[in-house]
């Protein structure tokens, strides 16, 4: 398979390079700026993207590509400060811009090259950047110009190296995928044959090449990422697959039934059933540390598989459906992203557990793993559920997790999802829950003062769970949920509507 690398300088933008590359059926990955040159052959890309970044490329320790990757005979195209990195390391000038540019531009194309390929001569253009190259290097050409950047664009053809200030891949540039679309498939000469079908072939002989005849244990939750891990490993290793289905307590109302149920009569999985709600709880008490609740409940999922492995046993492998955001996000590519949050499946995991760990959807985006699941033909009651975190509840709880908090923040989220499903929102949206915590505010019941816990209802909408908006429900149907919360659920005074978005919030509370 022909793929194209994508070198992380830091951009907020990088993960949406890769998503284009992969929406033209090229496979695409990310990996940190500093990976040298040897592992980049090992990786054999067609292409190589250097992406943009905030550093700036004339000062001392700003962050620089392993200079052999220039000799390599692989083309490059560079975006914003990826251009800057090219100009810079080929003998041109940076500077800080007199005309600094923020937002859109008119791109005039001054050269028909392959990059503008049935681009057309002006396009709308994103620009985001306080550097510009002020003198190009020798042996590149002037592609593309706008009235602050004599060099929006410029490029080697005999190299094949090329550099653009703006940003294709935002949607903000016109015609941007086709821009990159010709890089990779023009320019890297790299094949389209990037499909979730293909993928699900390679997914499942990659399985068959690392598990061969050992044992795989496939803990699953009813949620899209599992359900469709365990579809695959079924289709891979058939018999030596074994699903557990683990109640820490923190589940959805309904949910232990329903998943037990749907996995047994539409995918024939008859799942080994743990109730483990006492030990998850008992672990805890009086933490309040969101961090700590992930590590600790990363642990008590440990403990309970090693338990079964030793039962049920024996088994080599724990498969899990950890994708390709979990491990950015959860710092594990050493890339120069921050750790945003410890994921459970990703981070939490003891070293003592002596099982080897398989994450088939490990490079896949959570629409891509939709469309796996179709193919798989995952029954539509799982996969037209919301995403739920491993931590379940206790991420949707601040502080403590308290029986009490557990009822509140169970009870509300029924009555969240049963009115967005009633007015046909619930497809609509990314992920809908009520949040809950210790602060108290003052209601009255009848002719009673009391004082009772403020539920956060938080409903979003998102493509990849990378960014997300708060959704613009209709004020009807928020008052309609907030009144039947203070309603029926007992102890709330107070419902409030989380209006942030993703950046700078998360999906999740904790
Ligand atoms: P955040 O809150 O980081 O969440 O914006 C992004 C997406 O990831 C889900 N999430 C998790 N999923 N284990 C999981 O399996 C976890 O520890 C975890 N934490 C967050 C979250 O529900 C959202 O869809």
């Amino acid at each position: 398979m022909d793929k194209i690398l994508v070198l992380d300088f830091g951009s907020q933008f990088s993960h949406l390079i890769c998503r284009r590359i992969r929406e033209t059926n090229v496979y695409c990955e990310i990996l940190p700026y500093n990976t040298s040159a040897r592992l980049i052959d090992k990786f054999n890309p067609k292409g190589i993207i250097l992406s943009g970044g905030p550093a700036r490329v004339y000062l001392e320790n700003s962050p620089k590509p392993d200079k052999k990757i220039f000799e390599m005979g692989i083309p490059i195209l560079g975006i914003c400060y990826g251009l800057q990195i090219i100009v810079d390391t080929f003998g041109g000038k940076v500077k800080k811009s007199i005309n600094r540019e923020y937002g859109s531009a008119e791109l005039i194309v001054d050269n028909k090259c392959d990059l503008f390929d049935s681009i057309g001569n002006k396009i709308k253009c994103w620009m985001s950047h306080g550097d510009a190259a002020e003198m190009i290097p020798e042996g590149f050409k002037i592609l593309a110009h706008t009235e602050n950047s004599f060099s929006a664009a410029i490029g080697n053809q005999n190299k094949r190296f090329y550099g653009v200030q703006f940003h294709p891949e935002v949607i903000n540039t016109e015609r941007g995928t086709d821009i990159l679309k010709n890089f990779s498939e023009k320019i890297s000469e790299a094949k389209p044959d990037w499909t979730m079908e293909s993928f699900v072939e390679m997914a499942i002989a990659d399985i068959r090449r690392r598990v061969g005849k050992e044992r795989v244990l496939c803990a699953v939750s009813g949620g899209i990422d599992s359900t469709t891990v365990a579809a695959l490993l079924q289709r891979a290793v058939g018999d030596n697959l074994r699903c557990v289905f683990v109640n820490h307590g923190l589940l959805r109302e309904g949910e232990e039934d329903m998943v037990v149920r749907n996995f047994d009569r539409h995918l024939g999985i008859r799942l080994i059933h743990i109730n483990a709600e006492k030990q998850f709880l008992r672990k805890l008490k009086g933490i309040h540390d969101p961090e700590q609740k992930r590590k600790i409940i990363g642990e008590q999922f440990a403990v309970v598989f090693d338990n079964l492995a030793k039962k049920n046993g024996p088994f080599q492998w724990l498969a899990q459906g950890t994708l390709y955001p979990d491990i950015i996000e959860s710092g594990i590519s050493k890339g120069p992203a921050a750790v945003i949050k410890t994921h459970h499946n990703v981070g939490g995991l003891p070293k003592w557990l002596k099982l080897k760990v398989i994450e088939p959807l490990g490079s896949l985006y959570k629409d891509e793993v939709r469309r796996v699941a179709r193919i798989l033909e995952v029954p539509d009651v799982l996969l037209r559920r919301h995403p739920f975190p491993g931590p379940g509840l206790a991420v949707r709880i601040i502080g403590e997790v308290s029986a009490d908090k557990l009822r509140i923040a169970k009870h509300a989220s029924k009555i969240i999802e049963d009115e967005l499903s009633t007015a046909g929102f619930y497809e609509n949206v990314w992920q809908a829950y009520a949040g809950v915590g210790d602060d108290k505010a003052v209601g009255v019941l009848g002719d009673e003062r009391v004082y009772g816990h403020i539920v956060i209802v938080r409903v979003v909408e998102s493509i990849d769970a990378m960014t997300a908006n708060w959704a613009r429900l209709p004020h009807e149907l928020i008052a309609k949920i907030s009144n039947r919360i203070t309603n029926e659920v007992e102890g709330v005074t107070w419902v409030t509507y989380a209006v942030s978005s993703k950046p700078p919030s998360t999906i999740e509370l904790q």
